[in-house]
C-alpha cells in the first residue's frame, strides 16, 4: 500500500524546503511536525529553483499519523535520537521512517538508539541521501539553491518516494545499495561542510582557492585511508569527483554547517569528522587534518 500522506519531522531549511516542494507539486497532503506548539497552517515561501508560496499544516502531535502516513525525519543528526524518542515512545502507526541526515551510518545509529530506548515496535527505516542545497532566508522562507541528486533506498517506500520527487521536478532515483552512496555523501559533507563553516564561504568558493583545495585533499585522503582500513573499497579520485559534482550543483549554497555556525546552533561535526577521528583513534591512524578542522568548528560553535 502506498502512503496517503506525508509528515515531515523538522522545520529547518531541509524540512521546510522539502515540505514546500512536496506540498506544492506532489498532490499528496503534507504536514510538518515540530516540538513547538504548531497546530497552525504556515505559508512556506520557496525561492531560487522553485518560486511559490504554499500553505502547509503544522502538527504538534505525531500520533495523528495513520498507517498510511509516511514520516520523513529532516532533523539534524544530533537531534535524531531525541526525535526518535519523542515520536516512537508514542503509539504512532506510521509504518516507515525516511532518514535524511548528514553523517556516516545513520541507520545503524537509529537502530542503536531504538535498542538503547528499549523501543520494540520499530518502523521500516529508509535511508535518503540528498545533495539538494537549501538556504533558510527567513522564518518560513527557503531558497532552493541547488538541485543535486537524491538517492533513496530501493524498496516499496523508497522507490515510491523517489518517483514522487521526480514528479515534483527533483533529480531522484531508487538505489539498490545505499552503503556506497552514504559513504560518498558523508565524505563530501566531511570536506565541504566544515571548511565552508570555518571560512564562512559558499560551497562554490572551495574550488576557487588553492589553500581551500589543499585542505580538501588532505581531509579526503585521511577519510579514504580510515574507510579503507574499515574495509570499504573507496578511491580518492572517485570521492573527489563526487565532491566536485556536489560543489558545482550547489555552488551558491551556504552549507548546512555554515548555516548552523552562523545561527549559533550545534553542528553535525560529530557525525562526520568526529566519526573519522573516533575510528582512526581505534585503529591508530593519525588524522591531523580532520582533528584541526574539527577543533576549529567546535571553537566557532562555543564562542
Ligand atoms: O549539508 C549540506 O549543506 C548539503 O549536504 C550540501 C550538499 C553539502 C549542500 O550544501
Amino acid at each position: 500500500m502506498h502512503p496517503t500522506d506525508i509528515l515531515i519531522i523538522g522545520t529547518g531549511s531541509m524540512g521546510l524546503g522539502l515540505a514546500g516542494i512536496l506540498a506544492s507539486h506532489s498532490g499528496i497532503p503534507v504536514r510538518v511536525y515540530s516540538r513547538l506548539p504548531a497546530d497552525t497552517t504556515r505559508t512556506i515561501v520557496l525561492t531560487g529553483r522553485y518560486s511559490c508560496s504554499v500553505p502547509v499544516r503544522g502538527v504538534s502531535d505525531p500520533t495523528s499519523s495513520t498507517s498510511g502516513t509516511l514520516l520523513i525525519a529532516c532533523v539534524k543528526a544530533y537531534d535524531l535520537a531525541p526525535v526518535l524518542k519523542i515520536v516512537y515512545q508514542q503509539a504512532i502507526q506510521a509504518p516507515a521512517l525516511v532518514l535524511l541526515q548528514n553523517g556516516f551510518f545513520i541507520k545503524d545509529f537509529a537502530q542503536e538508539t531504538f535498542d538503547a530506548l528499549g523501543i520494540e515496535k520499530r518502523p521500516e527505516l529508509v535511508r535518503m541521501i540528498t545533495s539538494m542545497g537549501m538556504n533558510r532566508t527567513g522564518p518560513v522562507t527557503v531558497e532552493v539553491a541547488g538541485l543535486g541528486e537524491t538517492a533513496l533506498e530501493a524498496g516499496e517506500t523508497g522507490s515510491w518516494l523517489a518517483e514522487l520527487l521526480v514528479h515534483c521536478g527533483l533529480p531522484a532515483y531508487p538505489a539498490a545499495t545505499m552503503g556506497d552512496k552514504e559513504i560518498e555523501k558523508a565524505v563530501a559533507n566531511s570536506v565541504i561542510n566544515p571548511l565552508t563553516a570555518v571560512y564562512r564561504v559558499p560551497n562554490g568558493a572551495l574550488l576557487c582557492e588553492h589553500a581551500f583545495r589543499e585542505r580538501m585533499h588532505l581531509l579526503l585522503q585521511e577519510d579514504a585511508l580510515v574507510l579503507q582500513h574499515l574495509g570499504y573499497q573507496v578511491e580518492v579520485t572517485v570521492l573527489f569527483e563526487n565532491i566536485r559534482k556536489i560543489i558545482d550543483n550547489t555552488a551558491g549554497n551556504r552549507s548546512s554547517m555554515l548555516q548552523d555556525v552562523e545561527a549559533g546552533r550545534p553542528t553535525e561535526i560529530a557525525f562526520l569528522n568526529g566519526f573519522i577521528i573516533r575510528k582512526a583513534g581505534e585503529m591508530g591512524i593519525p588524522v591531523p587534518a580532520n582533528q584541526a578542522v574539527y577543533e576549529q568548528v567546535i571553537r566557532s560553535t562555543t564562542g
